[in-house]
């Protein structure tokens, strides 16, 4: 087990708990905040903090330079101090994480130039733009398109790369690139029109969900079972919730607060990134922590509650119908508690493997 990591996986998940309370208290609970701005910091302690971190700290492992880790560092520092209020010392640092992750990338590019990892780095200098909008004086559901763009650049050149492995024809990677290139201008369209800029990144969402859906490694992997098949099943699921966000974003364009902005955006989140995350937990821990995360059939329960609670959510948010919306988000809360309670306690000992 490697315990030298365990300090940064520690502080991302402590973030991560942070911004499950914070979402409560948005959803309407009238419960106490702990400190006062901690419900406004719940998006920067999600993005940036909790996934910034694990994100950062993944890049800097397979990198295997110390001053990698100066990113899931200073990211998750930032983020803590912005649910501190202590800005514009949060949003700085947070910054600084986000620069860190985007010299990690290119330091990557420039050792092992392909698609996948120029779309990484291209991932990682989209966070860095929109915290830096943010930084300087922008709200966060005006630089949220490049938060998404963060996220969704950095699994999908995950996917890319895994598809790598079935040989693709040309089409497939001149496609992928096209896919790209709609959602970049879509976020570039937005610091000139907001509403334009997301409605073409949401196109860009889209298109990218149908890419995934015809090209990834997924379909195959349901038939064989076990282990691949729960993944294969995360990641479909994800890629129908992110086609759903690139439609609402099609229609509600630069909607920014409310039952629909809440749908859109997690759809995004919920839907497709923690599902992605439920589907490569069973690969990143073991890498991270160097200990064995063997797949069980339970998995199936945090997974299967997460889209049905989601469902809910979005239901209750587009109809709407209130006690939809306030219990499905509450359940989607009890998720997560529920994928970190049956990873870790699935974790077993293992001899530790190279970084
Ligand atoms: C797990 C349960 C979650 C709950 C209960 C929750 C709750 C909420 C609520 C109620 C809002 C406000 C929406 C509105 O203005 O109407 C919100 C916004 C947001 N959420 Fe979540 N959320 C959750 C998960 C996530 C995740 C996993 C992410 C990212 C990975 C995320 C990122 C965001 C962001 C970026 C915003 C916009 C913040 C802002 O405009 O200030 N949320 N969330």
């Amino acid at each position: 087990m490697r315990v030298d990591r365990l300090p940064l996986l520690a502080l991302s998940i402590g973030l991560l708990l942070a911004a499950l309370w914070a979402g409560l208290i948005r959803l309407g609970w009238a419960w106490p905040p702990l400190v006062a701005p901690l419900p406004m910091a719940h998006g920067p302690l999600m993005v940036g903090g909790f996934l910034g971190t694990v994100i950062g700290l993944e890049r800097a492992i397979a990198l295997g330079r110390r001053w990698g880790y100066s990113a899931p560092l200073f990211a998750g520092l930032g983020a803590l101090l912005t649910a501190l209020g202590i800005v514009p010392w949060g949003p700085l640092i947070l910054a600084l994480g986000s620069l860190g992750l985007a010299a990690t990338t290119i330091v990557v590019v420039r050792i092992h130039p392909a698609t996948h990892t120029i779309v990484l780095a291209l991932a990682a200098t989209t966070w860095l733009v929109g915290n830096l909008l943010w930084l300087f004086g922008q709200m966060i559901p005006q630089v949220v398109v490049w938060w998404i763009g963060f996220l969704v650049l950095t699994i999908a050149g995950e996917r890319l790369e895994l598809s790598r492995f079935l040989r693709p024809p040309a089409w497939v990677r001149w496609t992928f690139v096209a896919v790209v290139a709609v959602m970049l201008a879509g976020m570039a369209l937005a610091a000139v029109s907001y509403p334009l800029g997301m409605r073409v990144s949401g196109l860009g969402w889209l298109l990218l969900a149908a890419w995934l859906l015809r090209v990834d490694i997924a379909r195959r992997r349901v038939r064989v079972g076990g282990q691949a098949r729960f993944m294969a099943l995360a990641l479909l699921a994800g890629y129908f919730w992110l086609g759903a966000a690139g439609i609402m974003a099609m229609i509600y364009g630069g909607i920014m607060a409310g039952p629909r902005y809440d749908a859109l955006l997690h759809s995004v989140f919920l839907g497709f990134v923690l599902s992605m995350i439920f589907a490569h937990a069973l690969i990143i821990f073991p890498v991270v922590l160097g200990a064995a995360l063997p797949y069980h059939p339970r998995f199936y329960v945090h997974l299967g509650l997460l889209h049905a609670t989601l469902v809910l959510r979005v239901a209750g948010d587009l109809l709407p119908w209130w006690p939809g919306r306030l219990w499905g988000g509450t359940l989607n809360v009890i998720v997560v508690l529920l994928f970190l309670a049956n990873t870790v306690t699935s974790l077993r000992r293992r001899p530790s493997l190279p970084a």
